[in-house]
Parts: C-alpha cells; structure tokens; sequence
C-alpha cells in the first residue's frame, strides 16, 4: 500500500492517533540512554519523536518507503537519519541497533516475515524488535465503525480486517517466524476527541491508507450514503474514541 500523501493529510486522518499510540508503543523498545533505535516505516516521525526524546536525534534512525513521509520526518526531526526504504531491505548492518520498531507498519509489509527478520538482523543479540498494529479484525480499531458503516451498506466491501497482525495473536506469530525469542503481546489503547462529524468525517475523503482509497473509489451519491451511515453510528458530537492496538515485542 503506497503512503505517498501529503503530510497533512496522513496527520488529519492517522497521525491524530498514532501520535498517542507512540507514547504507548515506545517504550516497548526497552531502550535507555546512550542506546540506538531504528524506526521502521516512520511516516512523518510520530514514534522517531519519541525516540529522540529518549536517545537524542543521533541515537535515532528511521525508514519509510514514502517520498513525501520521509521528507516531512526529515524536516520534522533534524538530526535523525531518515532514509528512504523498505522494512524488507533495511540498509544497516547487523546489529546495528539495540531495538527495531514498528508503528502500524507490518500490515502494509509486502512481506511481514521478512521485514520483521531484516529488523531482527540490524538489532544486535538481546535486543528488542517490537511492533504494533491496530486491532481492525477485533473492531476496536480506530477505523472500525468507518468499515462497519461501509458493510452496511456494501456487505461485500473489502477491509482491513484479514491484514497481517490485527488479529489476536498474529504479531507474536509472526515475530516467532522471524525467529525472535521470549516474544510477549499487549494491548495499546489511546482515546480521541473530536469536535464533529465533519472533523471524523472529513480525514476519510483525503485518500489515505484502505479506508481513504476506498472512499475516493466511491461516486458522490455512494459516498454520501456512507457518510450518513457513519453519522448514524457515531455518538452524537463532540465525541471521544477509543482505539486499540495489538503490540507485541521480542528479544533477538
Ligand atoms: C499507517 S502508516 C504508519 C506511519 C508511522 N509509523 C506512524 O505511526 O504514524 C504506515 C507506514 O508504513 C509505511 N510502509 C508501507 N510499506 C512498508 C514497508 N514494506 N516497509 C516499511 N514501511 C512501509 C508507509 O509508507 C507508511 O508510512
């Protein structure tokens, strides 16, 4: 799945939950100062924020296969080395760093065992490679009453719920295959305000991710039904959200 979105557009409609989700995620890494850290598939820098907070921006280096995410974390976070590339062909040698961290990123892995045994290889032994990946097969993701709207009224609508790691259990099998020792899961779960409708609603129309290709797919009068599905399901505005996802981490 290609993220080459404005930056704005990715924070409207995930970064407005991935910023929380990072200050749940880190410290997965178990990381202390003096340590390095990589951030794989990193967007505009929500979790490498984090990581710098804790190691400095030279004990932090990210990846992502989108142009524009790259540039915006480069201007986002001076220092860090961000580089343009996939999870699958990481471009460090081995065990490079003490943990390898992946926010929301595994499901869009064209191959999730292979990126998380390239993050196993550049951390060094004993090291942590951790992950996270919201529960969209459980439906207390952040996009679940978007994808139960579109069922009702297009039961044979595509989702993001068969993706790899989000269902119960799938990360720790998946970190298990790429050969990762002591693995352990956990639930992350960060809450969202928004003002109104349109504040939900409006993120979706900007083409981001599944959800943001599925509705620019739409014509205006089946987008509009959506739209109005959605209203119905949702609280009455302003209104919070809960959104969880699996984490999971082991030891190299
Ligand atoms: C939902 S975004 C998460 C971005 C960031 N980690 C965050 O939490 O905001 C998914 C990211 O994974 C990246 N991505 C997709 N395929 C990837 C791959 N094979 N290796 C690394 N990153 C990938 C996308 O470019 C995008 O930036």
């Amino acid at each position: 799945m290609s993220f080459d979105v404005a930056p704005e557009s990715y924070q409207r409609f995930m970064g407005r939950f991935a910023e929380p989700l990072a200050d749940r995620f880190a410290p997965l890494g178990d990381l202390h100062r003096g340590e390095r850290a990589l951030d794989v598939g990193c967007g505009p820098g929500a979790l490498s924020e984090r990581l710098v907070a804790l190691l400095g921006a030279d004990g932090v280096a990210a990846i992502d296969p989108s142009r524009s995410l790259v540039e915006a974390a480069r201007a986002r976070l001076p220092g860090v080395d961000v580089r343009r590339a996939a999870a699958e062909d990481l471009p460090f040698a081995d065990g490079a760093f003490d943990a390898a961290l992946a926010q929301l990123v595994v499901h869009f892995m064209d191959d999730p065992v292979a990126g998380l045994s390239e993050m196993a290889r550049v951390t060094t032994p004993g090291g942590r490679v951790a992950a996270c990946v919201w529960d969209h097969a459980g439906g207390t993701g952040p996009l679940s009453t978007f994808w139960d709207a579109v069922h009702d009224v297009d039961p044979d609508a595509p989702d993001e719920s068969g993706l790899a790691g989000s269902r119960e259990g799938d990360l720790a099998r998946l970190l298990s295959r790429a050969g990762l020792a002591d693995v352990e899961t956990v639930t992350l779960t960060v809450r969202v305000a928004f003002d109104s409708f349109e504040d939900w609603w409006t993120p979706f129309t900007l083409g981001v991710g599944p959800a943001g290709t599925y509705v620019g797919g739409l014509e205006p009068d089946a987008a509009a039904t959506l739209r109005e599905r959605c209203r119905a399901l949702l609280p009455e505005p302003p209104f919070t959200l809960g959104a969880t996802a699996w984490g999971a981490y082991g030891r190299v």
